[in-house]
């Protein structure tokens, strides 16, 4: 497998750090392509725990290319605090990473202007965003007034700087909020480019020539495909291509070279921000999840909403990505539960329906219909093959198979790589 899509099949936070931790040991290259700082990628080694937000997470292997592609958007001051922070830990970034000069950046105006977008939004419409200034810079991209890396190199940057800042400051004004001092960008940014500026170059060919030779490519993907912008519950998502699509559009390399899909699926649910979530748990097992799962934001420190596998969405990330296998994480956090539930359908308004509604307001009125299924209540923890695990288990994992029509080829069983059972192509 020459090219792989690892995308995130739910909310984000699958495990979609520590999958790729895996596969990077077979590949060459490992590429972002969309989100930006708002993703927190959690990668173990050793004794050692490392979140990654805008680099990709392959750094932490020696010999191994990164590249943050066109489709991210780039906060130039934040990513050399992530770059100095991995330095010092021993892991030389700067060897490794080429930025592309289409990547559009993402400056303080954009982060106070996301701040205040959910301040002034109607009480029950905030959507809990990272404050990243994440949907401002895309929405400057869509709009034609971003400023791109190579917008960054050019000695026009200081002008093109000011004219952004000048509207922006308008904008802030009118809703009330502080301003921003287009002298003190320009400064922190040239500083932060001092890091970055060598790393900038127009990736297309590089990936081209990667491709063409035949080279292991990993592309990571950034939130989940119910985050998507198209597919996702939206108005209740982030900004950018969640979808396997966002890599081909992300990166440049066209969808005709890109040979497999994972999709990184949790075995139950999880979900940071607002929004619909039809199988939430608001009761002692929600708690139980989250307690045993760990699940806080690794980017916010927020506590994650949790719920039973739905398999309505992940059949909606099966349509919308072509998965071709599941990477299947934190079955371990089932372990102890006397029974588990799988939503296998929903019921809206009285009707039985089998797919994820475009209308948030509907999915909202979805109520999951379940299948009870026995818990295991046993350590799956160091289990080697899958016909080590505890006949329940095995249950539930070809359940979830049968319902989603997708195999799964990875399945893991604690955050560090050693917890890993490899299967079918990985093997
Ligand atoms: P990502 O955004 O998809 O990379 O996921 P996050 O890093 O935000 O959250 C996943 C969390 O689960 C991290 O703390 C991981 O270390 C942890 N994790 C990943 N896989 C497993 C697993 O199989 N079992 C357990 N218990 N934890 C896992
Ligand atoms: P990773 O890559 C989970 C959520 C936010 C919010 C919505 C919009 O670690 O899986 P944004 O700041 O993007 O405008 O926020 O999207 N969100 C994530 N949730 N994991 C992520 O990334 C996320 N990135 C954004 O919580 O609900
Ligand atoms: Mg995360």
């Amino acid at each position: 497998m020459a090219t792989t899509i690892l995308i995130g099949a739910q909310w984000g936070d699958e495990g979609k750090g520590k999958i790729i931790d895996v596969l990077t040991e077979r590949a060459t290259w490992v590429v972002r392509a969309q989100g930006g700082n708002n993703a927190g990628h959690t990668v173990e080694v050793g004794d050692e725990k490392f979140v990654l937000h805008l680099v990709p997470s392959g750094v932490l292997h020696a010999g191994k290319r990164c590249v943050i592609g066109n489709g991210v958007v780039l906060d130039p001051v934040s990513l050399v605090e992530e770059i100095d922070g991995l330095t010092a830990r021993g892991f030389p970034v700067a060897e490794r990473l080429h930025i592309s000069d289409r990547a559009h950046v993402v400056f303080p105006y954009h982060r106070m202007l996301d701040a205040q977008g959910e301040a002034r939004r109607a009480k029950g419409e905030q959507i809990g965003t990272t404050q990243r200034g994440i949907g401002p810079a895309y929405g400057d991209k869509a709009a034609r007034f971003g400023l791109r890396m190579a917008d960054l190199l050019d000695p026009e940057f200081p002008t093109l700087l000011t004219s952004r800042v000048a509207e922006k400051n308008r904008a802030l004004a009118a809703l009330g909020a502080p301003t921003v001092d287009a002298a003190e960008i320009l400064a922190a940014t040239q500083k932060a480019m001092k890091t970055l500026g060598p790393l900038v170059c127009d990736t297309v060919p590089l990936l081209y020539d990667a491709v063409a030779r035949g080279e292991e490519m990993l592309f990571e993907g950034a939130q989940g495909i119910l985050l998507d912008i198209d597919f996702g519950t939206y108005p209740y998502v982030t900004s950018s291509n969640a979808a396997s699509g966002g890599a081909c559009t992300g990166s440049g390399v066209p969808p005709n070279r890109m040979d497999r899909v994972v999709g990184v699926l949790k075995a139950y649910v999880t979900r940071v921000g607002e929004g619909p979530f039809p199988t939430e748990l608001h009761d002692a097992t929600g708690e139980e999840l989250r307690r045993v799962g760990n699940e806080f934001g690794a980017t916010t420190g927020r506590p994650r909403r949790c719920g039973w596998f739905d398999a309505v969405a992940a059949r909606h990330a099966v349509m919308t990505c072509g998965v071709d296998e599941w990477a299947l994480t934190k079955l371990d956090v089932l372990d102890g539960f006397a029974t588990l539930n799988i939503c296998t359908a929903y019921e809206l308004d009285g009707r039985r329906i089998a797919h994820f509604p475009a209308n948030v307001r509907e999915l909202a009125r979805c109520k999951p219909v379940y299948e009870e299924h026995p818990g295991w209540q046993a350590s799956t923890r160091g289990a080697k093959r899958l016909e080590d695990l505890p006949p329940a288990a095995q249950t539930y994992i070809a359940r979830l198979e049968e319902l989603t029509g997708v195999p799964v080829g990875i399945l893991s069983l604690g955050p560090r790589r050693a917890d890993t059972i490899l299967r079918g192509v990985h093997a």
